[in-house]
């Protein structure tokens, strides 16, 4: 088990708005480094105005759009030259883009968005950053998935892209996890639903409630086997 993130090298997405900008100040003020990435860059800089000298200066931020090819080198190349290693990896960063009706009915293009946003860009960015992560102090990867993507939450109505993405994602981390193992503790987060641009105003949580969540689950993961966690407690995939 982790004691402590003092220290650590986290590389955060999604950290300019929401339950990433409430991890970003929570893991920071908890004495972590964390280089915050999301795509709107005069948000971020405001996020860095806040945390970067409040901080000491370890809080970096980076405004890229994760559904771009590059995105991925770009970031590992910021790493590289700045740390050398990470010591974890958040994949927060996500949408939601359609709400009413069935899988069916998505419209054209959402379900490919969603999986390439939700899905495949943590994907790229692992790959990306797998040598890092491997130089990295007990290397734990965590990928930000959802009670909507479980096998109650696939049982219910509504939000089918998003839930078959956060399925994916699920998938993508038990496969993550058995090819890494022994190497890097891979990991996924559901922060509950929560009130945030992508949760709306009628979440129970709230984005800090959230940060905690996701700090007692770093905590509590270590090098345990891959599982789901909310709150730092194990739950049903
Ligand atoms: N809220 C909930 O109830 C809930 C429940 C379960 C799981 N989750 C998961 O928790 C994570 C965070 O959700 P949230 O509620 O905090 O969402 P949010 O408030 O909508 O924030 C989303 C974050 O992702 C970033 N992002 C979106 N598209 C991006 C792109 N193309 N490139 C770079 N960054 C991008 C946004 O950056 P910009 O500001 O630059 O757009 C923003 O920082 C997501 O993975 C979500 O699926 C949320």
């Amino acid at each position: 088990m982790t004691s402590s993130i003092e220290g650590r090298r986290i590389l955060l997405t999604g950290a300019s708005r929401g339950i990433g900008l409430a991890a970003a100040r929570l893991l920071v003020e908890q004495g972590a480094v964390v280089l915050g990435v999301a795509r709107d860059g005069e948000r971020l800089a405001g996020v860095q105005a806040e945390l970067g000298a409040a901080s000491g200066g370890r809080f970096l931020s980076m405004a890229v759009d994760l559904g771009r090819p590059e995105a991925a080198e770009l970031i590992r190349a910021k790493i590289e030259s700045t740390w050398g290693a990470v010591d974890v990896v958040i994949h927060n960063a996500g949408v939601m883009l359609h709400h009413e009706g069935g899988i069916m009915e998505e419209p054209e293009g959402v379900l490919e968005q969603t999986m390439d946003l939700n899905v495949m860009a943590p994907l790229r960015v692992t790959r990306a950053l797998l040598p890092l992560l491997l130089k990295g102090e007990r290397p734990q990867l965590f990928n930000v998935g959802s009670g909507a993507g479980t096998h109650q939450g696939m049982t219910e109505p509504g939000i089918s892209a998003y839930r078959l993405s956060k399925w994916a994602l699920h998938g993508l981390t038990m496969l993550q996890a058995r090819d890494l193992s022994g190497r890097v503790a891979v990991h996924v987060f559901d922060p509950g639903w929560v009130r945030t641009d992508l949760g709306g105003p009628n979440a129970p949580g709230t984005a800090e409630e959230a940060a905690q969540g996701l700090l007692k689950t770093l905590l509590a993961a270590g090098d345990q086997p891959c599982a789901l966690f909310k709150d730092g407690a194990v739950i049903p995939w």
